[in-house]
């Protein structure tokens, strides 16, 4: 099978990845955590990169932003390169009272308003997006040897950044609730774009997979990190999935 957007020889990606959307995030990745670096790919100017962590070879590459463009990469790093444990280092917007700007979440669950499941069980069959249950224990294990409190449940994850899930027209059922509402009151700690296809993608290929969030945006205090916080504050993120993608 052809790789058309991943510019890489078979061998030169890990078997381990993180997955940053941002190709800028996956640079300063590599250069900051890794040693022995070597940039495997360019094309649209989604960086990829191979280095070692504590030894072991771990890849950083950027997958863009949404379903649509996070399939294109994990289909190619799962089919054409052989990842078997991917662990998306993204960004999300908290939804909750109880979750702050720079908290660190892990997806337990991945809810979507994306058509993804439907299109691959023909609205049979509400298939549950999960993280791989050894990589999530491992990250909680992780996150406490290196004394950094995360955060663990459901996510969102949302076709639209723009959208008006928060506003009274953004009306869900009932019509008296706001989306957002709805989502608040059966515990979902955060919005983002990209982990019901990691989650999804994964189990058809029965590899391991796991969301990681620095929350960039709070929906519920309306405040936001600013563009470089959300290029290069992200550093308790990345230690906790480099520990767990090289177990
Ligand atoms: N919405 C959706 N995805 C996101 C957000 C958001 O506010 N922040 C980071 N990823």
């Amino acid at each position: 099978m052809a790789s058309i957007h991943i510019a890489a020889k078979v061998g030169e990606i890990s078997e381990r990845v993180l997955l940053p959307g941002d190709p800028v995030r996956a640079k300063i990745i590599a250069q900051n955590f890794l040693e022995d670096v070597h940039q495997y790919t360019a094309i649209r100017n989604i960086f990829g990169f191979t280095g070692k962590y504590k030894g072991v070879p771990v890849s950083v590459q950027a997958t863009g932003m949404g379903i649509p463009s996070i399939s294109i990469y994990l289909h190619e790093l799962i089919h054409v390169f052989g990842a078997k444990k991917l662990i998306r280092v993204g960004t999300c917007g908290g939804m909750n009272e109880n979750i702050h700007l720079r908290d660190v979440l892990i997806a337990q669950g991945s809810s979507t308003d994306s058509s993804i499941v439907k299109q691959v069980f023909g609205g049979a069959v509400n298939f549950s997006l999960l993280a791989d249950f050894e990589l999530l224990s491992q990250a909680v294990e992780a996150a406490k040897n290196l004394n950094l409190p995360v955060k663990v449940g459901n996510v969102i994850c949302t076709d639209l950044f723009y959208n008006d899930y928060d506003d009274a027209n953004g009306t869900f059922g009932d019509g008296k609730n706001t989306f957002n509402d709805k989502l608040r009151a059966y515990g979902i700690l955060a919005v983002e774009m990209e982990s019901a296809a990691l989650y999804l993608h994964a189990a058809a290929a029965k590899v391991q997979a796991l969301a990681i969030f620095t929350v960039s945006d709070d929906l519920w205090r309306n405040e936001r990190c600013t563009i470089s916080e959300r290029e290069s504050s992200f550093n308790d993120m990345i230690k906790i999935a480099l520990e767990t993608v090289i177990c």
